[in-house]
């Protein structure tokens, strides 16, 4: 991983979206023979044979040009082979063990303040919905970020199907729960299963995404398949991998990270260099593939979308 990359960030905007800026690097990263990512990355050709295919024709979908970055797109098999998914083990070379995740069937339960509640499979809940391509920034907590085209739908169409009261204020998010699949999850001192939350105006925001799919191919079960969410102002750690449940509630969900580490890991957890970790700081990020750091962004660059979502919140943590 310590591998010298040239500065991508510097990048035009309309080079963001080109794939060879990623395919370039990874040639870059081959013959410099970058270490242990790469090794893992050799078990990608087995890893494709299992390429989760819910709902596959559907990819690529169409880019919507509102989101687009300004720094080069990370290259997939880095994206795909350094993971935070604790289900399958604290450590980030859980890729392969991923792969035991059954996608089909996958039912998905909308429950709590709605006009009716309901289950849908995966595959169903996702052909219902509008699927786009839109490339978004994603900064992790542990202070590395990475970049790339995400495909799946805005969450207010599925707020919107949904039909929440008008007492509904958050909605909560749950992971499937399965440690025979996931043998993370029979380290019994964390409190499984893994919890998320917002807070209405958060959830039917622009920028919240349902990501079904990156790099124009359905959702590798590594990042999170068949459904996951996707707050790219948000530190990573907020945006929740293979829903089973959503739930509107009037209570705030006390979310996985909060309930181990409540003052390192808040219900906010919004994006701010200013405000650093009790234990690092925020300050700059480590552009994943590369040992260059970049200074991190107020909502990780996204403040002209989301910052009205907080001007009445001061007296909250909201960058913790
Ligand atoms: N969701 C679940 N269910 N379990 C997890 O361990 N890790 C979070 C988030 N969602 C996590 C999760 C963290 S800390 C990050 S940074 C991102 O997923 C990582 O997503 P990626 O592996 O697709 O990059």
């Amino acid at each position: 991983m310590l591998t010298r990359v040239r500065k991508s960030w510097e990048l035009p905007e309309t080079r963001a979206t080109d794939e060879h800026v990623y395919r370039n690097r990874r040639t870059l990263l081959k013959g410099m023979g970058a270490g242990s990512i790469m090794a893992a990355g050799g078990m990608l050709g087995a890893r494709r044979a299992l390429a989760a295919e819910v709902a596959g024709d559907l990819y690529p979908a169409e880019r919507n040009d509102a989101y687009t970055v300004d720094r080069a797109l990370t290259d997939p098999e880095l994206v795909q082979t350094y993971n935070n998914f604790y289900e399958f083990g604290s450590h980030k070379q859980i890729a392969q063990a991923a792969q035991a995740l059954v996608l089909q069937p996958w039912q998905v339960r909308i429950d709590g303040m709605v006009e009716q509640e309901m289950t849908l499979d995966a595959e169903e809940l996702i052909r219902k919905m509008p699927l786009e391509e839109r490339v978004y920034r994603h900064r992790c907590v542990e202070a590395w970020s990475i970049t790339l085209p995400w495909t799946g739908f805005p969450l207010a169409a599925l707020v919107a199907m949904a039909r929440p009261s008008s007492g509904a204020k958050y909605l909560r998010m749950e992971t499937f729960e399965n440690a025979e699949v996931a043998p993370g999850q029979r380290q019994f001192w964390y409190p499984w299963p893994y919890v998320e939350g917002l807070t209405m105006a958060e959830a039917t925001s622009e920028l919240a995404f349902i990501g079904t799919g990156m790099y124009g191919k359905p959702m590798p079960r590594q990042n999170g398949a068949p459904l996951r969410l996707v707050v790219p102002w948000k530190y990573g750690f907020k945006s929740i991998k293979s829903l089973v449940r959503l739930t509107f509630t009037d209570e705030r969900p006390v979310s996985f990270w909060e309930e181990i580490a409540g003052a390192e890991y808040g219900f906010w957890a919004n994006v701010n260099p200013e405000v650093p970790h009790p234990r690092w700081s925020q300050a700059t990020e480590r552009l994943l593939g590369s040992d260059e750091r970049v200074p991190t962004r107020i909502f990780n660059g996204y403040g002209e979308q989301v910052a009205h979502l907080y001007a009445d919140l001061q007296g909250e943590k909201l960058y913790i």
